[in-house]
């Protein structure tokens, strides 16, 4: 049982393995937090955690009870108008255009498993792994009704969160509502988000939280790549290792808000939603509102520890379960190769150089449609661009399936050029507001996808390419935000709502592509990592991560990402030098040792390369391949003791009965005459010997964990004596002996 409801006290406590989230229905009916932490025993009542005083100038709910101030209560859910002036979870306007809401609880249900919603990506359970239960109110003289959702699983330490507004009466306006409000008893906390651009995306972000309100948000219409809604708050002493964090991220890749407020008593208030910059709603009676879903994981071992929770997590219990756990192909992708420029015939050598090599999929990147041969044109046409493919896209497919290889397409099917066949028929599809300018990005434009008949289209044009074509895999790029958000389908009143009717169509479209091609494994891309994000994780378990494919600047992104993402989420190839994005030189070795952290590729011409590197490239998918399991499924490390170095990123991946281990120590300048370096492994069993590498010496468990292991000088006195280079990956295979 995870979830324990006193009736006379109205106290609810929802308990995982290793945490406690209790609150409790307040005299005014509405529900207080009580607390979120290190699991706390069952008790029918928590004194301790509801003393009130009276505090001067602030106002209270009664004469009868002037202690019950709202602005010194920590609330589950809090509106305007009401004496809680901290930032609000939710503001509605009604009828008579006040925005006073007085919602009182009504009653709770437990349900056994935990459903998906309907129209959102969200978290599932059967009843062996998740409980849920569900707590209404009703608005005072109103026939308007909030439900809080609580999904609770136990074994994965995590709570989800999502609120329903539902309405009988009169049509009031959603203003606002957030998916869950957090509030904490104190203001200890560093906040640690993952800010970045296109190009560098989630670059680990920490500072401790200040007084007033620090807000993580996206108001592109994606969730982005300058802020990921994933958030942690941390105590401060809290690192990789040891120490308390609460994590939080939303299921949602459109405008999100995430904000901190820390008030005048040093309380706590976490906000997370929909952002209600690009946001208004209708809800016009006999209708109701789902918000997106949020994951709230805490836990009291560190911050790997915080990462492992939420990644199987979204392994169990979110990702599409086809793929979780199945082994995610080698690919090459020929954007970096050849960028639109190539026919079949230039693209076939590639194909059979990636098939000798080991690769398992190619990938036919932009360009392979309509008449595109730069970025100006035919987004829209999604059938065979004639003289690159005189046999079409199918013939192609077909010669790289008797290859050996899987076949791979990029798409983008939210947009549309105006040159272009679709937009000729269809110009009413392109999202404009009539009378103000179209705001071009990229020369392209976005599809209306409020619209019902656009996304019918996308489906049928889609469906038949991947049934031409038997695809084994999409990448489905979005390479534009929003711009002048209208619809001339919805009325006035409504066009509030269109940010967030454009993702419902998008999800909808993913729902349907998934359930008509199960088997069809699909990478989600919005150049790069501009929508990186938990919704689009449910529909597609891989993202391409970032456009950046320099191995030094991937530490960091793949680092920042790893708080939040599992490794498995990311694509990470290996590119050639010097690099596209930074012109940076770097090893074949070390690309390749950053790329084995995450879905495994290429994204180079293999047939530019001499025989040697050809012949390492072999090597590297050979040694992925046998340890793709432990790469894409095994329990991922940061290591950075004994403490954090600027100038090194070390990451381990173990296996579940901890049998084996790889760890990679990346050096990004190379040190003259350095000290002596060890690096100190983790999550291995102490009690076990294990071998590195080809080293014939077994070192126990303990002693790899706690003296560590040296790493082999950086100049290689071997042969002929000479420094290594910067830019130096050493790689560290590590397994049980019996
Ligand atoms: C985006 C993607 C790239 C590539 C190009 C093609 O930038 O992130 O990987 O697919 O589009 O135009």
């Amino acid at each position: 049982m995870a979830i324990f409801v006193n009736e006379s006290q109205r106290l609810f406590h929802l308990q995982t393995a290793a945490s406690s989230y209790i609150f409790q229905i307040l005299a005014d009916g509405s529900a207080g937090q009580l607390y979120y932490g290190p699991r706390l025993p069952q008790q029918t009542s928590y004194p301790n955690l509801t003393i009130r005083e009276e505090r001067d100038a602030t106002s209270a709910l009664s004469e009868e009870m002037p202690d019950f101030q709202r602005e010194l209560l920590k609330q589950e859910y809090s509106g305007p108008g009401r004496g809680d002036y901290r930032p609000r979870a939710f503001q509605l306007t009604y009828p008579n255009g006040s925005t006073t809401s007085e919602f009182e609880y009504q009653g709770y249900q437990i349900t056994p498993g935990k459903d998906r919603l309907t129209d959102l990506p969200a978290s599932f359970g059967d009843p062996a792994t998740a409980t849920t239960l569900t707590v209404t109110f009703k608005d005072r003289g109103h026939d308007l009704f909030l439900t809080l959702t609580y999904a609770v699983f136990p074994t994965s330490n995590v709570i989800t969160r999502s609120t329903r507004l539902s309405n009988q009466g009169p049509t009031v306006t959603i203003d606002q509502v957030a998916s869950a409000q957090l509030d904490l008893p104190d203001a200890d906390y560093d906040l640690l988000s993952f800010p970045g651009s296109w190009a560098r995306e989630r670059h680990l972000n920490r500072h401790a939280i200040q007084p007033g309100t620090q807000t993580v948000a996206s108001s592109r219409m994606a969730s982005s790549h300058q802020e990921n809604p994933f958030v942690i708050l941390a105590r401060p002493q809290t690192d990789n290792h040891q120490g308390a964090a609460i994590g939080c991220n939303l299921i949602y890749s459109g405008s999100f808000a995430t904000s901190i407020t820390v008030d005048q008593f040093a309380t706590s208030r976490l906000l997370t939603g929909i952002n209600p910059a690009d946001f208004r709603w209708q809800l016009r009676s006999g209708t109701s509102f789902q918000t997106p879903e949020a994951v709230f994981t805490y836990t009291s071992d560190g911050l790997n520890a915080l990462s492992q929770q939420l990644t199987d997590f979204y392994r169990d219990h979110l990702t599409n379960q086809h793929f979780a756990r199945a082994p995610r192909p080698v690919l090459i992708n020929n954007w970096e190769a050849t960028l639109m420029n190539f026919t079949e015939q230039e693209l076939m050598p590639l194909v059979k150089q990636a098939a000798q090599v080991g690769i398992e999929l190619f990938v036919l990147d932009d360009g392979w449609f309509g008449h595109r041969n730069d970025d100006r044109s035919s987004l829209g046409d999604w059938f065979t661009n004639q003289p690159k493919f005189l046999n079409g896209i199918g013939g192609f497919a077909h010669r790289v399936h008797q290859a050996g290889l899987q076949f791979g397409l990029w798409l983008e099917p939210e947009m549309i050029s105006l040159d272009s066949d679709l937009y000729q028929h269809h110009p009413d599809w392109l999202v404009q507001t009539p009378g103000r300018q179209l705001t071009t990005a990229r020369h392209q434009y976005v599809l209306d996808l409020t619209q019902p008949a656009v996304g019918d289209y996308l489906f049928e044009t889609i469906s038949a390419i991947i049934q031409d074509t038997h695809l084994d895999y999409l990448k489905w790029d979005m390479n534009r935000n929003l711009t002048a958000p209208y619809s001339p389908t919805l009325p006035a009143d409504r066009q509030g709502e269109f940010a967030h009717r454009y993702l419902l169509g998008v999800y909808r479209l993913y729902d349907r592509l998934t359930k008509a091609f199960p088997d069809l494994l699909i990478e989600s891309c919005a150049s790069g990592g501009g929508r990186f994000d938990l919704g689009m994780l449910y529909y597609a378990p891989q993202a391409w991560c970032s456009d950046d494919t320099d191995a030094i600047e991937r530490l960091r992104i793949q680092d920042g990402s790893s708080y939040g993402y599992p490794l498995s989420s990311w694509g990470a190839h290996v590119s050639a030098v010097p690099n596209d994005q930074v012109g940076r030189l770097t090893p074949l070795a070390t690309r390749a040792a950053v790329a084995y952290f995450g879905d495994f590729g290429y994204e180079l011409d293999l047939n530019q390369l001499p025989a040697s590197e050809l012949a390492a490239i072999q090597d590297q998918v050979k040694f992925y391949k046998q340890y793709r399991q432990l790469f894409q499924q095994g329990r991922f490390y940061r290591l950075d003791r004994p403490q954090p170095d600027p100038n090194v990123y070390a990451w381990e991946v173990v296996n579940a009965d901890r049998t084996q281990a790889i760890a990679a120590r990346f050096q990004i300048l190379n040190e003259p005459n350095p000290p002596y370096l060890r690096i100190y492994l983790t999550g291995l069993d102490p009690e076990r010997y294990y071998q590195v590498n080809d080293d014939p010496t077994t070192y126990s468990g303990a002693e790899l964990i706690h003296a560590g292991y040296a790493v082999p000088r950086i100049m290689d006195r071997t042969a002929q004596p000479k420094p290594l280079s910067d830019f130096h990956a050493n790689l560290f295979v590590i397994t049980a002996i019996d």
